[in-house]
């Protein structure tokens, strides 16, 4: 069918959804993933004609921190965590999303890093720094002997592309905060890396990741070694300097504690 829009609407309508935060094509025809849910059960045929219909009784209201919690300390492994997060039905951020994204590297591992969330590359392909910042931390990772198919597991605080690549949004954080304390005790590594702030206010509960970069903390019963994150190393080459000083502090406590 050919179509009725001339060249120049459809150069218009285009460029207007690209105003409004389009990055992408994923399908020919639009998707309202909001109405893919279930219909609302309908009113019930019974009611009598004249008498008010029964109001049905409201939806208990969900705490989504205390039913991640609920969740997460059910997985009694890392499967099991995966299912229970591509299950879990109270963070939008799943609806924008392509993929879970979930782990990559090599559960058991001594290191494991935490980073902040999906980018488009790693949405598209389900694995966590595949894109530039994943290609920058392989490079950070190889200059200390350690590689994700080696020695090295790699998760992030959120498993669903927060859309735009915007900002995780606290209340999201927070209700991914206990699968990322399950996923590790689980993966039980013996140091985390934490690169950049989000990952920081997830694991220690605080950011000003240039304070706290290159300083040992304790979470969740294990070293936490905090440092500038890839993508920032990117955009900011300058830092290079501090992010090697930090790589050659974990190359030393693995090498003390072995
Ligand atoms: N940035 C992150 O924090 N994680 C990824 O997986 C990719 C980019």
């Amino acid at each position: 069918m050919e179509s009725a829009l001339d060249y120049w609407s459809a150069k218009a309508l285009l460029e207007w959804q690209v105003e409004l935060g389009a990055t992408e094509t994923l399908c020919e025809a639009p998707v309202n993933r909001y109405e893919l849910a279930p219909p609302a059960p309908k009113a019930a045929e019974s009611s009598k004609p004249g008498r008010a219909p029964p109001v049905p009784p409201k939806p208990k209201p969900v705490d989504p921190v205390a039913e991640a919690r609920k969740q997460a300390k059910a997985a009694p492994e890392l499967p099991s965590l995966r299912a229970a997060l591509a299950g879990f039905r109270h963070c939008d951020l799943k609806m924008g999303a392509r993929n879970l994204v979930f782990s990559d590297g090599q559960p058991g591992a001594r290191v494991m890093v935490i980073g902040e969330a999906p980018g488009r590359e790693e949405d598209q392909q389900g694995r966590p720094f595949v894109g530039p910042a994943g290609q920058m931390l392989d490079r950070m990772l190889a200059a200390i002997d350690l590689s994700r198919d080696k020695n090295v597991y790699l998760t992030n605080v959120l498993p669903w592309r927060p859309q735009q690549n915007r900002d995780p949004l606290p209340e999201e954080v927070a209700m991914m905060v206990p699968f990322l304390e399950r996923h590790v005790g689980l993966a039980h590594p013996d140091f985390l890396v934490l690169m950049g702030n989000v990952s920081c206010q997830a694991v220690l509960g605080k950011t000003g990741i240039s304070r706290l970069r290159g300083q040992w903390a304790q979470a969740w019963g294990k070293p936490v070694l905090p440092m500038f994150h890839p993508a920032y190393l990117l955009r900011q080459p300058g830092h290079k300097r501090a992010a090697w000083a930090d790589l050659l502090e974990l190359k030393a406590r693995l090498g003390a504690v072995s």
